[in-house]
């Protein structure tokens, strides 16, 4: 190789020496016939100068006037020269090459581009072009100094986590892509087989089975860096490949052994990537006690607008929207919004929030404000002075709050109340983005139930173990780890015995002939002496995009898709010439115009 330095690593020291740099051409200005060049590559950007009045002995100055009108934006060029001190008062301290350039002594463009679609210079907010467009050139977007850098984050953060599993003994082992479907609650990825006209694999939505039949076959301790495929909306979380750090171990005992590992990991993490130590162990909140004050299994508990129960305080009151819940079995809760920050609020404001309410689920939003020692409202008059009393205490309402209530089914108001909470958090502006704070959900429940259709799902997925919870109902050795508001990752102690596992099954509602069929193979391996275990896995996307502070999972994936599941770039998914289809004995679809060919819509 000819480069002798990357454009991200001179700097005084080097003075003097003679270089060679290759990289594209970022920018390039001239000034009273000197040219003035940046020099970008992955390492970062130096400045290279054609001066024809200032060429060394030897140089074919037109030579390199020649090649340098060739460097346009973007293009590969290769430069040798000489590193000099930058003229006093032309330095840029923002840059850690900026003190220097480097003289051209030889130029020659390694290969021309087009004109890039979009600027790539550091970007101001906003002027980033749209994602489509990035997505579209992906290979361009990718040299943004902000992608570079995450894409080496990620790395530096996925080695770390290899380091750290491996130096506890646990095996990185592949396993397979195609395979029969893993329920991780959403759809399955198909693909046809050719030998096998009519018959499928699945993508996996995870390697769960895998890694329990790992389990079964001795590996004791494994871990993957892998690829898990859903075919789920995409969200800002959420993409239809996606990459876990999965984990499992065997003979541990309780969830603890567990979360203690990953535990170590993030502190592990933290000093690798930031040189801190971070606090363990991270507090512990219950399902329950996390949906009734934040309205949320991953809250953000970084701020306040915690709920309060109201159910018994509202008991006796007179108003008719109340009551109807009450009787139906839902509840009621508050929370309040402090004076000062209450009177950001106002008629329109609560109008507002009240039209969110409805869109978040809710069926309304009962508002009430602390003035003159009592709560007022225009409903105020439905409830007696003992029961607003109590509402106030019940909240801790002062003078100058603001009171918000809602009421309904549990999982669904606690849910709204939730969206409500971050709505009202992000327009107030009390999320404090300058630190983070994790947390293990714990005390989960085994099983729930869909409100419309009534059926029984596992909460987490049906390989957990059943556990009895103290008030007699069943609950899951399962827990999530959560940072920020996100859920990171999921883990559970699983079943090992066979005849539970069936029990299991056949409480969701699935048939002896079913589980036989889906799953005959995974219950004959546990009936070979499978060890107790269990595991975890953390979603390497989103805790990279979280700790980045990067608003989408689609800004640390070199090539996403987009928010409809297409890739931009090479056009996939793509319609499938008949041949081939017939080949795979699969019937064409051929109605014009479903191939999806456009960009996406909203956020
Ligand atoms: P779970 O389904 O909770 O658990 O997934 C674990 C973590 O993977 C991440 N994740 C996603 N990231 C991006 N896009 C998606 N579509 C997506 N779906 C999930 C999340 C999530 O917390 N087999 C179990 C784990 C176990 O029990 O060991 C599982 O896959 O960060």
């Amino acid at each position: 190789m000819r480069r002798t330095d990357t454009c991200g690593g001179l700097g005084e020291s080097d003075i003097g020496r003679r270089v060679c740099l290759q990289g594209w051409v970022r920018f390039s200005r001239d000034h009273g016939g000197v040219a003035f060049i940046d020099l970008a590559d992955r390492y970062g950007i130096t400045q290279v100068v054609f001066d024809p009045e200032d060429v060394p002995e030897g140089s074919d100055a037109p030579a390199i006037a020649e090649a340098v009108r060739g460097f346009s934006r973007e293009s590969a060029v290769s430069v040798d020269g000489v590193v000099r001190r930058r003229v006093p008062g032309t330095e840029d301290p923002r840059n850690p090459t900026g003190a220097v350039e480097v003289l051209i002594l030889k130029a020659e463009v390694l290969n021309r581009s087009a004109a890039p679609p979009f600027e790539l210079g550091d970007q101001k907010e906003g002027v980033l072009p749209n994602e489509d467009t990035r997505m579209r050139y992906r290979y361009l977007d990718l040299r943004r100094t902000e992608m570079i850098r995450a894409l080496e984050f990620r790395c530096r953060f996925t080695s770390l986590c290899r380091g750290y599993l491996e130096s506890k003994g646990f095996l990185e082992i592949e396993t397979p892509i195609l395979a029969r479907s893993t329920p991780e609650g959403a759809r399955d990825y198909i693909v046809p087989s050719r030998l096998h006209p009519g018959s499928f694999y699945a993508l996996p939505q995870s390697p769960q089975l895998f890694k329990q039949l790992l389990m079964v076959g001795g590996a004791d301790r494994y871990y993957q860096v892998a690829r898990c495929f859903r075919d789920e909306d995409s969200r800002k979380d959420r993409q239809p490949e996606f990459t876990q750090l999965d984990v499992e171990m065997s003979f541990v005992e309780s969830e603890r052994d567990i979360q203690d590992l990953f535990e170590g990991l993030v502190s592990h993490l933290w000093r690798g990537l930031y040189g801190e130590e971070i606090e363990t162990p991270f507090p512990r909140i219950g399902y329950r006690e996390a949906m009734e004050r934040f309205g949320s299994d991953k809250p953000d508990m970084r701020y306040g607008l915690e709920f309060k129960a109201l159910t018994e305080a509202v008991r006796g009151a007179g108003y008719e929207i109340f009551k109807r819940i009450l009787a139906a079995g839902g509840v009621v809760a508050g929370m309040r919004i402090e004076a000062p920050l209450a009177e950001r609020i106002g008629r329109n404001g609560v109008d507002r929030y009240i039209a969110f309410a409805k869109k978040a689920g809710l069926g309304g939003l009962t508002w009430m404000r602390c003035e003159n020692g009592r709560l007022e409202s225009n409903i105020a008059k439905y409830f007696s002075p003992e029961t607003l009393d109590s509402i106030k205490s019940a909240l801790g309402a002062e003078e100058g709050d603001l009171v918000f209530l809602i009421a309904g089914p549990w999982k669904s108001t606690y849910e709204g109340g939730g969206a409500l909470r971050r709505k009202l958090a992000e327009d107030l502006d009390l999320v404090p983005r300058d630190r983070h704070q994790f947390f293990w959900l714990v005390d989960c429940p085994m099983y729930e139930v869909d409100p419309v259709s009534g059926k029984r799902d596992a909460f987490h997925h049906p390989f957990v173990l059943p556990v009895e919870n103290p008030d007699g109902s069943v609950g899951g050795a399962c827990f999530d780890l959560c940072l920020d508001g996100n859920e990171l990752g999921s883990g559970s102690l699983r079943i090992h015995r066979p005849e539970v596992q069936r029990e299991v099954f056949k409480s969701l509602g699935m048939s002896d002939e079913k589980i036989e069929r889906d799953f005959g193979f995974f219950m004959e391996a546990l009936g070979y002496g499978a060890p107790p275990h269990g595991g975890m896995a953390l979603g390497i996307d989103r805790f990279v995009s979280i700790l980045l502070g990067r608003e989408s999972i689609r800004d640390v994936i070199a090539f996403p898709k987009n928010k409809k599941a297409v890739s931009l770039l090479d056009g996939s998914p793509e319609r499938v010439d008949d041949a081939k289809l017939e080949e795979l004995q699969i019937m064409s679809l051929s109605i014009e115009g479903l191939g999806p060919t456009d960009g996406d819509g909203e956020a």
